[in-house]
């Protein structure tokens, strides 16, 4: 049968692990030789979305932009994973509604873990003053209320919540 396509829109705080597990389902799926692309919010913002900074303004292009993508892969049969803040839920609500099989996950962290994860120092820099319209520090993120899936990235490991993933997608019937 044809592969369905579907969008598979991972949000949630910077550190939360939204790039951890894109990376270990788009793996999981194309080992299954699934069709998969990833659009990922830091290397969107380098090409498609260069030039856009964090305002809320700038944050709304950027989604939307990344969302009209992903829509285009996915009507044609890929799957389209997004690692995005998408901090909110008014344009995130939006693209639910006017795509097809879009799935939202929530990937949670507590504020406090993903300061201290601080894999790329830009919390360091936040709390210092140097980064203005921090998610989480000094901008807001809108938490989803109906997530399809919630990741619980302080409770479980990378393994665990790609499953959770994929069990997910199993269960709607998109994979085998
Ligand atoms: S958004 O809100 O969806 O438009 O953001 P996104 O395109 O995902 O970009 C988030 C990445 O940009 C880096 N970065 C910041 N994040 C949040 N707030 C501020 N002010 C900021 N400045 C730079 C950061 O590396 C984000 O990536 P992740 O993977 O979330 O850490
Ligand atoms: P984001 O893209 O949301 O900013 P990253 O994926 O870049 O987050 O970073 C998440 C960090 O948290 C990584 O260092 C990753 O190894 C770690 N981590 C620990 N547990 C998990 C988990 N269950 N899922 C995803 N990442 C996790
Ligand atoms: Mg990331």
């Amino acid at each position: 049968m044809k592969q369905q396509g579907a969008i598979l829109w991972l949000t949630g705080l910077s550190g939360a692990g939204k790039t951890t597990i894109a990376h270990g389902v788009a793996q999981e799926l194309q080992k299954r030789n699934y069709l998969v692309e990833l659009l990922d919010g830091d290397i969107v913002r380098t090409h498609l979305s260069q030039g856009l900074g964090f305002s809320k303004q700038d944050r709304d292009i950027n989604v939307r932009r990344i969302g009209f993508v992903a829509n285009l892969l996915s009507r044609n049969g890929i799957i389209a994973i997004v690692a995005a803040i998408s901090p909110y839920r008014e344009v995130r609500s939006e693209l639910k509604q006017t795509t097809t099989n879009f799935i939202e996950i929530y990937v949670q962290a507590p504020l406090a873990v993903c300061e201290s994860r601080d894999i790329k120092g830009l919390y360091a820099k936040a709390r210092a003053g140097k980064i203005k319209h921090f998610t989480g520090i000094s901008d807001p993120y809108e938490a989803p209320i109906n997530a399809d899936i919630i990741c619980q990235t302080d409770n479980f490991t990378v393994e665990e919540c790609v499953n959770q993933v994929l069990h997910y997608l199993e269960r709607q019937g998109l994979i085998d």
